[in-house]
């Protein structure tokens, strides 16, 4: 079954050709980043607006890349929530109007299975069950995942999500949108013991996680300093430090918790290289397994879509005739493929 993805829940247009026998055709990925950054974060009426221009050609070029012609594609997949309202309606609209004309199905995707699943676009893929830690800009979950729609959440932020914590801190740091990669790659010039930062809650007894005390910390150390430029990299450096820290100590203990040893790491923050690289130094101790989606799969892209997409439509599951989107969205509502 070869299915057409596309991901327009922010301000990434992602189009993906996945073929359930073949695997992956063909990808592409436009970013608004350079629009948003204009205004220090993503504007979502410009967000929609720009996903309607885009879409088309990239459509085109994506089928044509993966060797197929439109009237060969077997199903849609597009993002359905959570999201932008307006972006997701874009993706959803265009997707659903696609299939309608090819007389083909089309489904309704969830953004975050989209992105717990991504890994297994990779080889070696991970076996169910595993731990999952969702890192995006609004998701910071631990989630024990049994198969395709059979999530327990083990954990998940009281406030704000670790993506979030990085682009709040960033734009306070003056590093600009987006924040993440940006401070990512302040942190590279700092030094990672100049601030001790606090681990919130790392000595709690659930899994869960809270970073608006370390964003402020960051705040406070950096007015502290009257907002010295040459402070900025130490900032971003140990503030960096901190965040991935408590991440990793919270998975090790979501892995013991489970009584498991393969953890899986998705979602834009998973492109964080401090990240990957601590877990896979505590994995190794631990003789666990680890998987990551490679770099461009951590952040939203429309190969994650056509792929847990084609997971459900494979097994007979396709959306009715009215096109809904669901920007607010609760992993745990999910069921398996029916
Ligand atoms: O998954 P994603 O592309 O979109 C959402 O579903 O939210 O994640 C975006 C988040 C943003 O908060 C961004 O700053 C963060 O992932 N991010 C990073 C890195 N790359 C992206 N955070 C830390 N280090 C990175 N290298
Ligand atoms: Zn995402």
């Amino acid at each position: 079954m070869k299915v057409l993805g596309i991901e327009t829940s922010c301000d990434e247009t992602g189009l993906a050709v996945y073929d359930t026998e073949r695997g992956l055709l063909s990808h592409m990925l436009y970013s608004q980043a350079k629009i948003h950054a204009e205004y220090g974060g993503v504007v979502p009426e410009i967000a929609s607006r720009d996903h309607v221009r885009k879409w088309v050609n990239l459509t085109e070029k994506c089928v044509a890349e993966a060797g197929i012609s439109l009237d060969e594609l077997d199903a849609v997949a597009y993002t359905a929530g959570p999201g932008l309202a307006g972006a997701l309606f874009t993706g959803a609209v265009a997707g659903r109007v696609l299939a309608w004309t090819l007389g083909i199905k089309a489904l309704g995707v969830h953004h975050m299975e989209g992105h717990l699943l991504a890994p297994m676009l990779e080889t070696p893929a991970p076996a169910f069950p595993f731990v999952c830690l969702l890192v995006s800009g609004g998701h910071t979950q631990l989630v024990k995942v049994d198969g395709v729609g059979r999530y327990t959440l083990l954990g998940d932020t009281l406030d704000d999500a670790v993506g979030e914590a990085f682009d709040k801190t960033a734009k306070m740091l003056g590093l600009g949108y987006p924040g993440g990669p940006a401070l990512a790659k302040a942190a590279t010039r700092g030094s990672d013991a100049a601030f001790a930062f606090p681990r919130p809650m790392v000595r709690s007894d659930d899994l869960n996680f809270s970073f608006s005390g370390l964003k402020t910390a960051a705040i406070t150390a950096f007015e502290k300093v009257n907002r010295d430029p040459a402070s900025i990299d130490d900032i971003a450096a140990s503030f960096e430090l901190a965040a991935v820290d408590i991440l990793a100590i919270k998975c090790q203990k979501a892995l013991q918790q489970e009584n498991m040893n393969s953890l899986v790491v998705a979602g834009g923050v998973a492109a964080n290289l401090k990240l990957r690289a601590l877990l896979d130094q505590k994995m190794n101790a631990i003789g666990g397994d680890l998987f990551f989606p490679r770099l461009e799969f951590c952040t939203d892209n429309g190969a994650m879509i056509a792929h847990a997409g084609a997971l459900r439509l494979v097994a007979g599951e396709y959306a009715g005739d009215e096109v809904v989107v669901q920007p607010r969205w609760s992993l745990s509502a999910m069921t398996p493929p029916i």
